[in-house]
């Protein structure tokens, strides 16, 4: 109530032209615009980020006080068991609280920090501390890409003062959404790829690297924490779509369905995969590419990629993440760091809360629209592996195929063979598009002596062997 006084007060000492934006009656006023010398914080979430923000704000509260001349307060945490024991110590005066409404209805709280998870509950919270003036920070990688366009309108209806953030939603600790809405406004950005799931590098790290099977590699990336809750979603290359979706938004102003996006995550891998791709010199990585072509459209997949050892990306080990952004003026950009974790992540959470004290602004988070069209084709050199009974003319029928659909083969690569019912050769391929390797898979499936189905992956780079 004492705001809504002291918008009325301040609205009256306008001049008549500035009454045109007493649109309070249909958006309500940030609380944030209005706030004094605190900032007070709900968090929806006490696990493994709402606590490492907690955590971070009681350690540097005199500093975060200096830095934006305001007291951060947490007044309340939401979350779904109020009598679970929490690993941080609860600030002074915070409650904890298991109704959404005792944050979102709350005037005296300016930022709502989402970082439960989820897309359902998750959805009502971030829209309806919106919707009540509150400025949002989340982590929530999964609700934005699910709802972006609807949190764009949203936002668009609302007042000036009322910001989203969400740095922590892509890539953990690594700053990738800010430099995305403020490195490249004077650049082009040609290509994006990225390591951008912890989990499945930790994972095709411990495979490569430490001789482990995929269900070992599994079991410990679980054990450690970088799994989901659910692990298809980094298995199956979906936690990698969900961010190459918003990435994408932010770098050709394109709005693209996940469902377009090719999607493989690595469960169709095996060790001979990384034995052929250890004899080509290189590694396997689960990246997400997202490229703009000649003529303008841009294609993009997540997917394993061949990419050779002196490649940046190869190097890039364990739970961290990398993105590399090709561009016209800054040529290359490299973000290298931790993708996840209760400190990376939280770090990000915190940044933007103390830029949501500053006063910093961002009008339009997830940069402007633009006309960009998407094409779920794409060009590259790809890898193929086939698994076969021995018999002849196996390489003339494979030569007259990639004949047949306009492929042209770069190598073979055969390790001797041991089980003659059950072996593996690659293929390398020149470039093609993405379309014609599809041709050509079917009807080498269609084959008698194929076992299975050809596993294929794109290799990172067209100047991959110079
Ligand atoms: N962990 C990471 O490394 C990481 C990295 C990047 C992004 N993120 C994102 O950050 C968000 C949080 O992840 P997290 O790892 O911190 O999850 P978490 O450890 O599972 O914590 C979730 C917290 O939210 C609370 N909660 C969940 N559903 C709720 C509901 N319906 N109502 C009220 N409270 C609810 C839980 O309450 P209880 O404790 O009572 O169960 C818990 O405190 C997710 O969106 C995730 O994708 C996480």
């Amino acid at each position: 109530m004492r705001f809504q006084l002291a918008l009325i007060a301040s609205a009256l000492c306008q001049p008549v032209s500035a009454f045109a934006p007493v649109r309070t009656a249909v958006r309500p006023l940030s609380t944030l615009q209005m706030s004094s010398d605190t900032i007070n914080l709900g968090i929806f979430g006490g696990g493994t980020v709402g606590g490492g923000i907690v955590e971070i704000l009681q350690k540097k509260s005199a500093h975060f006080q200096k830095l934006t001349g305001k007291t951060i307060n947490v007044k309340k945490v939401c979350v779904r068991d109020a009598s679970k024991p929490r690993d941080f110590t609860l600030p002074e005066g915070c409650s904890i609280v298991t109704s959404y409404d005792d944050i979102l209805n709350d005037d005296g709280i300016d930022i709502a920090v989402e970082v439960m998870g989820g897309t359902t509950d998750a959805k009502d919270v971030v829209f309806g501390a919106l919707k009540n003036g509150k400025s949002v920070v989340t982590a929530n990688k999964a609700l934005i890409a699910k709802d972006l366009p609807e949190i764009e309108k949203l936002l668009a209806s609302l007042n000036d003062d009322t910001e989203f953030r969400y740095e922590a939603a892509v890539c953990g600790g690594i700053p990738i959404i800010r430099s995305m809405q403020s490195d490249f406004v004077g650049d082009d950005i040609k290509v994006m790829s990225g390591i951008i799931n912890g989990c499945t590098n930790f994972m095709l790290t411990a495979m490569d690297r430490d001789k482990k099977s995929y269900d070992e590699a599994l079991g410990q990336a679980s054990d450690l924490g970088y799994a989901e809750a659910d692990p298809t979603l980094d298995v199956g290359g979906f936690d990698a779509r969900s961010k190459l979706k918003i990435l994408i938004r932010l770098a050709y102003g394109m709005d693209v369905e996940e469902d377009e996006i090719n999607c493989r995550g690595i469960t169709e891998l095996t060790k001979i995969d990384f034995e052929y791709a250890k004899m080509l010199g290189g590694t396997i990585k689960l990246l997400g590419v997202a490229e703009r072509n000649d003529s303008g459209e841009v294609s993009a997949f997540v997917s394993p990629c061949y990419v050779t050892n002196d490649d940046p990306l190869s190097s890039v080990n364990g739970a961290t993440n990398a993105i590399e952004v090709v561009s016209s003026n800054l040529v290359s950009s490299i973000y290298i760091g931790q993708g996840a974790g209760r400190y990376p992540t939280a770090n990000s959470c915190i940044n933007d809360i103390v830029a949501l004290a500053k006063g910093d602004k961002t009008p339009l988070p997830f940069n402007p629209k633009s006309e960009t069209k998407f094409s779920n084709n794409y060009s590259s050199t790809f890898f193929l592996r086939l698994n076969y009974r021995d018999q002849v003319g196996i390489t003339r029928q494979i030569g007259e195929i990639c004949e047949k659909h306009g492929v042209s083969i770069h190598s073979i690569l055969q390790n001797p063979v041991q089980k003659n019912q059950d072996s593996a050769f690659a293929i390398v391929t020149e470039k093609v598009e993405f379309g014609a390797i599809l041709k050509v898979l079917a009807d080498i499936e269609s084959l008698n002596w194929c076992k299975g189905k050809p596993f294929y992956m794109p290799v990172l780079r067209e100047d991959w062997q110079s």
